[in-house]
């Protein structure tokens, strides 16, 4: 499974790729926002400055939601690096927009996904990537691990290219249950990514480690 990060942060995303552990980015206007990124011209060289840093795929959100100004949006990301992938929202228009990138070469991800029917319809217009949102499932008591068990499954059975990024990552047990549900990329805050460090015994053990080094050492 592929780690991405999800965020604009500059900060976290050097960190995160200093790790070790870095394949992507994930943004969307929301997180642009978070960062006090605004205007064209601002929002283009963020982008920029975050493909700078990650070699793996960087997904930039469009804001247009008729056809026309989904492509014309989507056609102008896409020039900004090679790492360039288009996010474009699961709606009518989004997907016939996935359809003309998919035959234009431009790879896409299709986001705010929230069940099975509508990731049979991302992967017939040949998205690069699905984003279910996990966490936000799970904020409304369905069950989003459940999600993306149900679509590996049918993507499998009908030989899907598309490949599943859980997305709304809340925790460490959320990337785990992730890995086991059959993610094939999981994105998410670099709390998360962390969060899977922790373990008391790690903790007690390395202490107790250095501890007889220093007794047996002076
Ligand atoms: O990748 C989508 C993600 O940013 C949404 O996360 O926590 O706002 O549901 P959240």
């Amino acid at each position: 499974m592929k780690f991405f990060i999800d965020t604009a942060n500059l900060d976290q995303i050097k960190e995160a790729k200093d790790f070790g552990i870095l394949d992507g980015v994930t943004t969307n206007p929301s997180l642009m926002a978070k960062e006090g990124i605004s205007g064209a011209k601002n929002i283009e060289s963020h982008y920029k400055a975050i493909c700078e840093i990650v070699d793996g795929d960087v997904s930039a959100e469009v804001i247009s939601t008729d056809y026309q100004g989904i492509i014309d949006e989507g056609e102008y990301l896409a020039t900004l690096a090679p790492n360039i992938v288009v996010k474009v929202p699961m709606i009518k228009d989004g997907i016939k927009a996935i359809s003309y990138f998919t035959s234009k070469g431009i790879r896409t991800n299709c986001t705010l996904v929230f069940s099975s029917g509508q990731a049979i319809l991302a992967a017939k217009a040949g998205a690069t990537y699905l984003s279910p949102f996990i966490g936000r499932v799970d904020d409304i008591t369905w069950d989003g691990m459940a999600l993306i068990a149900d679509i590996a499954e049918i993507y499998a059975i009908q030989g899907y290219e598309t490949e599943i990024l859980a997305a709304s990552v809340r925790n460490a047990k959320h990337i785990v249950d992730a890995a086991r549900s059959g993610a094939d990329i999981v994105t998410c805050p670099l709390s998360s990514i962390l969060g899977l460090l922790k373990h008391p015994l790690t903790e007690i053990g390395l202490a107790k480690f250095l501890a007889d080094h220093a007794k047996a050492n002076g």
